[in-house]
């Protein structure tokens, strides 16, 4: 179980996160709300990539709040990142055995990778460089995450960069994690797909918790199921305010 109590995190003078106060012990849970809300700065604090300038964290009842990143996730918190690092020298597999801490025959490499829509032959002694595509470090990334089976799994976005036909095997992914998993899995996403099937939904809004409810309460308040979508409104907004900012380049006289 995460307990999150009175987590503030401010940056100079700006404050990122409000008073946060959660406590995570469904199976899973999806975190959601406009850009700019929080969400990846609330995960990255509960890896421990930086530190809450108030409040406190409990994992399973012990206080974790100033434990460095490696020995939260020897607790077993794990973290897929909005933008996958990339490791220059590091193979798909040795990040593959490092994260779960076995050796991979080819054959179980070839199932973990699959299951992200990978042919295990043509990635698993490719380096984790620039070479390989976004959407390609993405689905390794989820991979990884997924082959540790961590107590808690934290993703963030992970359908970003992710090309429309393989995100039913994306969703097809968290469906088999949540069954594998004994742990909590917490998604931050935009997806109604995967919102759908989430067990409760954070709806977090300039930094603080909105609502924290089970899923369909949350998901009837956005009114993600029809088009009038709060946050797909809000984008939809943006989108419009750009495009009408965009003037048709004038050719030069003369
Ligand atoms: N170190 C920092 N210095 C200044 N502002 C920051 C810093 N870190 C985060 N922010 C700001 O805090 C806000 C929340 O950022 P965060 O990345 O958590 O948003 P998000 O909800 O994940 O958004 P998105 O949906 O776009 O990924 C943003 O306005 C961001 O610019
Ligand atoms: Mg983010």
């Amino acid at each position: 179980m995460l307990e999150l109590q009175h987590i503030n995190y401010a940056v100079a003078d700006k404050e990122i996160l409000k008073d946060v106060n959660l406590v995570i012990d469904d199976r899973f849970v999806a975190v959601t709300g406009p850009n700019g809300s929080g969400k990846s700065t609330l995960l990255k604090i509960v890896m421990g990539m930086i530190a809450p300038t108030s409040g406190k964290i409990l994992l399973d009842g012990v206080d974790i709040t100033n434990m460095p990143i490696n020995e939260r996730a020897n607790l077993g918190v794990s973290f897929a990142f909005q933008q996958p690092v990339r490791f220059k020298g590091l193979r798909v597999k040795d990040l593959l055995e490092l994260a779960s801490g076995k050796n991979y025959s080819f054959n179980k490499a070839c199932s973990i990778l699959s299951e992200v829509g990978l042919c295990a032959k043509d990635y698993i002694f490719r380096e984790l460089d620039d070479t390989l595509s976004g959407g390609e470090m993405k689905r390794i990334e989820i991979a990884m995450t997924a082959a540790r089976g961590s107590k808690l799994s934290l993703f963030d976005e992970p359908e970003a960069g992710i090309d429309l036909w393989s995100f039913k095997s994306l969703i097809h992914i968290f469906e088999n994690l949540y069954e594998k998993t004994a742990g909590s899995i917490v998604i931050i996403s935009h997806q109604e797909r995967i919102l759908a099937i989430a067990d409760k939904i954070i709806y977090l809004k300039d930094g603080r918790v909105e609502q924290y409810a089970p899923r369909d309460e949350v998901l009837t308040r956005l009114n993600v199921m029809s088009p009038g979508c709060a946050i797909l409104d809000e984008k939809g907004e943006k989108a419009e305010r750009a495009a009408k900012s965009v003037r048709p380049l004038k050719r030069k006289e003369g």
